[in-house]
């Protein structure tokens, strides 16, 4: 699979213009983009970069790029990210890094969000081997586990433990992460708003209907979908 990322990451620097401002994610895929951005010499020093992960960062910021922090801009050129899963209208389930509010807030703020992946993350319909995540302050844990089990009868909500130290993972937000796990999943149009309206839940790893188009690497070559 890694190779096929690294196909679908060297088709993404086709998209890429001097002048742009690149927003990049987190994982394996981007990290081969910045590979192949920091061997076109001229593209790198023309773009600027802005990243929701801290890994990307120290990336970025190891090869010279310009970087700049998500709170100074408004606005991307295009935003590139992988995920874990995504479905034939592009909607993405990015649940395993934990990241997703910060990931969602670029890819909202960029004029076209793409995701870049292998073949293997492409299927009909989204299913229920990966959760679907929400950061939620401390604060509000116990009452939003009960709420989920209330609103959702079949939903096992589980908060993510570190596998590093003896306690809860803390985003780099100060929230706590938990992970619903469905048994089917209910109807996607309206799950984050669903999930949104109990109070102390601050975003969902569900992308519904957010990416604008699909780099995508399987063994006989490289598929761009566009919505
Ligand atoms: C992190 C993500 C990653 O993009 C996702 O896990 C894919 O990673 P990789 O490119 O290593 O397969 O969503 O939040």
């Amino acid at each position: 699979m890694e190779d096929l990322k690294q196909v679908a990451a060297k088709a993404a620097m086709d998209f890429i213009k001097p002048g742009n401002i690149i927003g990049l994610g987190a994982g394996s895929t981007i990290a081969h983009l910045v590979n192949f951005l920091k061997e076109d010499v001229t593209l790198a020093r023309h773009i600027t970069t802005v990243t929701s992960s801290f890994n990307t960062r120290q990336l970025l910021l190891e090869h010279g790029f310009h970087t700049k922090d998500i709170s100074e801009v408004s606005r991307l050129d295009i935003y590139f990210d992988g995920c874990d899963q995504f479905d034939h209208q592009l909607n993405a389930l990015k649940s395993g890094g934990g990241i997703h509010t910060r990931e969602k807030l670029l890819a909202a703020m960029a004029d076209k969000f793409i995701l870049v992946g292998d073949g293997g993350k492409y299927v009909n319909q989204l299913y229920t081997t990966f959760p679907v995540v929400i950061e939620v302050i401390p604060e509000a844990v116990l009452f939003v586990q009960q709420q989920l089990k209330k609103i959702f009868s079949l939903a096992n909500p589980v908060t993510r433990m570190s596998n590093k130290k003896d306690g809860a993972v803390i985003t780099e937000n100060g929230n706590l992460l938990i992970d619903i796990w469905f048994r089917s999943f209910p109807p996607l149009d309206n799950l984050n708003e669903r999930l949104k309206q109990i109070p102390g839940i601050l975003e969902t790893s569900l992308f519904y209907n957010m990416a604008h188009a699909a780099i995508i690497a399987g063994k006989t070559g490289v598929e761009i979908i566009r919505k």
